[in-house]
């Protein structure tokens, strides 16, 4: 059994009429990256809040590291500074007036401390964010990335056996977010820490967390390692809000155990996709096919083969790194896929799409 340092169950809070989180239940493991992944307004702060003691639920119960701290039902609330959790806000709300150190400081001063202990604490934090040079810097005289650093080192300081990140790096430019985000993820393995982390980033999540919850208003729709979610994801709401999809209409024509046939309208022949990557289904449903760009393979000269499609090329954009192309199906249908950098291709060009079995999913239209 895997310890677990922050458990709630059937969470709920609303304010007024609305509920702004619904009856969520989670559980943070230790060591692990548990993020919150959804879009804005579905709760991610508010569940945040509720985990750091700013809000109080209407219902349920939280357990930190296996001890009740919040029961509606028993009318129990812990106070914020009777649980050990840091806490990185989305805005930093690092003490302008202060220095570094006052700021990395204020949360052992707040602790009782001595000064000599307050002393090495945070030049240690300071050290672990790469900061020790600005000790004595006043916090405006410093860039976003180190205010970043900042209240990093702040919230880690009295090393909390829970870490909170409420989109701690949505201020930074994209290349300092890759950045930090590589950095944090290389401090969190180092010290073991627990994090419950909150982003509507799908890439942020995906590439920082061990495991993502989606969450869609107020409750979490699915929850699970990365690479699963994307890959298997159970509701139409999450496999559309990570990452690309392609989805195109067809009918059921045929299944058996293994294989189900659709029919996509104007295509000359069956689609066939592994039964076992899907939803029930039955013969004659209108369904939708699911399939990522990425899972998409070109066959730049035309052909009939199994799961290939004819179309020709309406436009090829490049993206940067790589094409974007765009092709019209036979049967009507818009897809697009990649292609790697010097492969440009003219418009109106006919060519053929392979879709294999084992990446399209069959979901009710
Ligand atoms: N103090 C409050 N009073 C009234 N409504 C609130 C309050 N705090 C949050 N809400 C509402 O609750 C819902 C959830 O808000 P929350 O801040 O948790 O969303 P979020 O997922 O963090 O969104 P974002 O990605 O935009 O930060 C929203 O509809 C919001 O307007
Ligand atoms: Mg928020």
């Amino acid at each position: 059994m895997e310890e677990v340092v922050l458990k709630l169950a059937a969470v709920t809070k609303a304010f007024g009429p609305l509920k702004a989180v619904r009856s969520l239940s989670l559980e943070v493991r230790k060591g692990e990256i548990a993020t919150l992944l959804g879009p804005s307004g579905c709760g991610k702060t508010t569940t945040l809040r509720l985990v750091a003691g700013l809000e109080e639920p209407d219902e349920g119960e939280i357990f930190e590291a296996g001890k009740l701290i919040v029961s509606v039902a028993q009318g129990l609330f812990t106070p914020p500074y009777k649980r050990n959790m840091g806490m990185v806000f989305q805005s930093y709300a690092l003490w302008p007036n202060m220095t570094v150190a006052q700021n990395v400081a204020f949360p052992l001063e707040l602790r009782g401390l001595a000064s000599k202990i307050i002393r090495e604490k945070v030049r240690g934090a300071l050290d672990l964010v790469n900061l020790g040079e600005l000790e004595q810097r006043p916090v405006p005289l410093l860039s976003g990335g180190q205010q970043q650093r900042v209240a990093l080192a702040r919230a880690l300081v009295y090393e909390p056996d829970l870490l909170l990140l409420d989109e701690p790096f949505s201020n930074l430019d994209a290349k300092l977010r890759e950045q930090m985000r590589v950095e944090v993820k290389l401090l969190q393995k180092k010290l073991g820490i627990s994090a419950l982390f909150v982003t509507h980033d799908q890439i942020e999540a995906m590439s920082l967390s061990d495991r993502v919850a989606v969450m869609h208003d107020g409750d979490i729709e699915q929850l699970g390692a990365p690479l699963e979610l994307y890959e298997r994801p159970r509701t139409p709401f999450v496999r559309d809000f990570l990452g690309k999809t392609i989805i195109l209409q067809g009918t059921v024509a045929a299944k058996d155990q293994e294989r189900i046939a659709v029919q996509m309208a104007g295509a000359p022949r069956h689609l066939s996709c592994l039964n076992h990557a899907s939803p029930g289904v039955a013969v004659g449903q209108k369904v939708c096919l699911a399939i990522r760009p990425e899972d998409i393979a070109a066959q730049l000269s035309p052909s009939d083969g199994e799961n290939a499609l004819r179309g020709s090329i309406e436009t090829c954009l490049f993206v940067g790194d790589h094409y974007e192309v765009h092709l019209r199906l036979d049967g009507g249908g818009l897809v697009f896929f990649y292609l790697p950098r010097g492969a440009d291709l003219e418009e109106g060009r006919v060519i053929s799409v392979k879709f294999p079995p084992e990446r399209v999913s069959v979901w009710p239209a």
